[in-house]
């Protein structure tokens, strides 16, 4: 497929950076967008578009929304839609600092940098808590399907939704569990990556089991580990053809269907999440002719 954005389909990098931005002057959007796409290749730099941009440029994304927000018992679910979000994949911060920069002033004034999220591979591509992640993303040919958008004609196909979300840990509870309580919170064993058949329902893997739902609700997740200071977790970023597949795991691990929570609440909360569009490309640039850019 080249007429994707191919870092996607590309495992984890070791660094990444993740701008989001929102739209402060409508007027300057489109050429602000032109500059963008001469600095985006759509394999190292990966963007995509929010609900509230697509709106001000007088388009349609079909299947685009602002991602909805959930409450369980005791936690929050929050819905924080933005204009523009960039995936910055690369192997060397200082490089990552300088093309945010130079991003960042392409887009100014009409998008204003809100936040800035600096994130990492740990170990073989493992969550904080030491677990793999991404064992069961469709692989080889499956993964453009899950991803790429296609039959929907020009300016459509090639693209993906992608759902975002910054989780932030508490590492010190998730180390306060047994690890046969730690294990059976993600449903797989941390020591061998096996599946744990009698895990309980809650398990996230329990939850999540993609050809369990109807239809089957597969995706391709990429996210990786984030930390500050004082702070840690997960960016989870997953794309798909639609939000759908998103949507419905996201539901189930909340206990909007059958009253039973995740179990990965236990330890960790989303503090932010929001759906994105990201367009095909084009000779090798963002086709934008969607947008109307
Ligand atoms: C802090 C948040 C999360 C962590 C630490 C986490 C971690 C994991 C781990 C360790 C696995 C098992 C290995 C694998 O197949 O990748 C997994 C599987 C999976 N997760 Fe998550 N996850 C998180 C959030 C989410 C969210 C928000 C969703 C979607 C709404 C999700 C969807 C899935 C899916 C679809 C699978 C594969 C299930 C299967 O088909 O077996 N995860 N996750």
């Amino acid at each position: 497929m080249n007429n994707v954005q191919s870092g996607i389909l590309e495992s984890t990098p070791p660094v990444s950076r993740y701008l989001i931005f929102s739209l402060t002057e409508q007027g300057e959007a489109r050429r602000s967008l032109r500059a963008l796409r001469d600095i985006a290749d759509g394999r190292q730099t990966i963007v995509g578009f929010g609900q509230s941009l697509v709106l001000a440029l007088g388009a349609i994304v079909p299947g685009l929304r602002t991602a909805p927000c959930y409450a369980g018992v005791g936690f929050d679910v929050p819905s924080t839609p933005f204009a523009l979000w960039c995936w910055l994949r690369g192997d060397d911060r200082g490089e990552l600092l300088h093309r945010a920069k130079r991003i960042n002033r392409a887009l100014a004034p009409a998008f204003r940098l809100e936040q800035v999220i600096d994130a990492f591979t740990y170990g073989t591509g493992r969550d904080l808590t030491g677990y793999e992640d991404g064992t069961e993303n469709p692989k080889d040919e499956r993964a453009p399907e899950v991803a790429f958008v296609r039959g929907q004609g020009d300016g459509l196909d090639g693209s993906s939704f992608v759902a975002v979300q910054q989780w932030v840990h508490d590492l010190d509870r998730f180390d306060a569990k047994s690890t046969q309580e730690q294990d059976n919170t993600i449903g797989r064993r941390r020591s061998d990556n096996d599946e744990i058949e009698d895990a309980p329902p809650s398990a996230h893997v329990k939850r999540a089991t993609q050809e369990s739902f109807d239809p089957a609700a597969f995706m391709l997740r990429r996210s990786m580990p984030w930390a500050d200071g004082s702070c840690a977790g997960l960016v989870f970023v997953a794309f798909g053809t639609s939000l759908d597949p998103f949507e419905a795991v996201l539901r189930r691990m909340v206990g909007a269907e059958d009253g039973i929570v995740d179990a990965l609440f236990t330890f960790t909360r989303p503090i932010s999440g929001a759906f994105f569009w990201c367009p095909s490309m084009q000779d090798g640039r963002l086709d934008l002719r969607l947008l109307g850019v």
